[in-house]
């Protein structure tokens, strides 16, 4: 079997997940990392045996690759997805697409008209907790949701700027937004309001709250947090007719299923990594062993979209219909 060359940009946190996941898999050599901060780089690269650049552009220009995973912060996209494009590079993209929704669409034009294999870590999808959820739903549909992201202020320094990680909703939260979508559906109309954050504590609100109408006409409220200091609930609950489900996660990798009816109820605990099963998924994609990836660039933008409706209604004081046209 041929070895698939693989490259990472960004090696902060998600990405030594990445390259944990990857490395143990047989089929794949991590060539190359890259990192702006070049100590960073030259770390992972050394665990891994691989070239280090300080730039991800220069590592797309120089390397042969089969496939790159672009792990770096939200203000960092755009470019680098183009040069992946030009290049012919398939590539696996972090959650969230981008700082802001323009951005994002931009390069899912890109994508589109390329025909590029792409693939997004919205991992909850890959949670086997996840599918037993949205078949329990598929018999008896959300009428209500509530959704929670309530957590500490993460500590890496680009985190409480807006004009760096677009916000709380945009960055985290946004996987609420994302299972709520596939536990309820579209989303019609977001209405939000936040609160700003205390000085000194940068521009992402403290706090703010959403609340959603979907196309099936279920309804539910998405809130967010980053007073704590610890993580409190990141979870989503849903209501249907005599059933509650709630999927809660712990960390990356300890999510919870709860299924309550008249009769009792049943808890869940998923043992599966979605971060192995999310890269091994989007690597036979690459391969051509199965047909297509859980979450490519288009579907991940219909997610971005709710998240960025959420966070400009909570600055223009609007409802925002988040609905995008279909990227072709
Ligand atoms: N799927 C998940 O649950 C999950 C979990 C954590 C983080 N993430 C996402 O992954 C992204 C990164 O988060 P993180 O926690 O790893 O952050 P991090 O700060 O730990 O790591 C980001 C790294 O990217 C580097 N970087 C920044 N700009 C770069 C550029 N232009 N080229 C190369 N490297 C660059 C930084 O120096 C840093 O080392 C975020 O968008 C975050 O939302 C997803």
């Amino acid at each position: 079997m041929t070895r698939l060359r693989v490259g990472c940009v960004g090696t902060g946190f998600i990405a030594g997940q990445h390259l944990r996941a990857l490395a143990g898999f047989d089929d794949v050599d991590v060539v190359a990392v890259a990192d702006t901060v070049p100590e960073r780089a030259a770390q992972a690269a050394g665990r891994y045996g691989a070239r280090a650049y300080g730039d991800g552009l220069a590592l797309l220009d120089t390397e042969e690759l089969d496939a790159v995973w672009l792990c770096v912060p939200p203000f960092a996209h755009g470019a680098l997805e183009a040069a992946a494009v030009d290049r012919g590079v398939p590539f696996f993209v972090e959650k969230p697409l981008a700082l802001n929704l323009p951005i994002a669409q931009e390069v899912a034009v890109q994508v589109a008209a390329s025909g590029l294999t792409t693939a997004v870590g919205y991992h909850w999808r890959h949670l086997q907790v996840v599918q037993r959820a949205a078949e329990l739903l598929a018999r008896a549909p959300a009428q209500l949701i509530t959704g929670y992201w309530l957590d500490k202020t993460p500590g890496a320094a680009w985190w409480p700027q807006r004009a760096y990680s677009g916000s709380q909703v945009i960055e985290q939260t946004t996987h609420i937004f994302d299972l709520a979508r596939v536990l309820a559906g579209e989303a019609v109309s977001v209405m939000a309001v936040e609160r700003a954050a205390p000085d000194g504590w940068g521009d992402v609100p403290a706090t703010a709250s959403a609340l959603l109408r979907f196309a099936s006409d279920a309804v539910g409220s998405i809130s967010s947090a980053r007073v704590l200091g610890w993580r409190h609930r990141v979870a989503l609950h849903v209501v249907a007719e005599g059933l509650v489900v709630e999927i809660g996660e712990r960390s990356l990798t300890d999510h919870e299923l709860r299924v309550v009816t008249a009769d009792g109820e049943e808890v869940l605990r998923s043992g599966d990594d979605p971060i192995v099963a999310e890269d091994r998924e989007f690597l036979d994609v690459v391969r051509g062993r199965v047909p297509r990836v859980r979450v490519p660039y288009a579907e991940a933008l219909r997610t971005h979209a709710v998240a960025c409706a959420a966070d400009r209604s909570a600055r223009d004081g609007q409802p925002v219909d988040p609905r995008i046209e279909e990227v072709r």
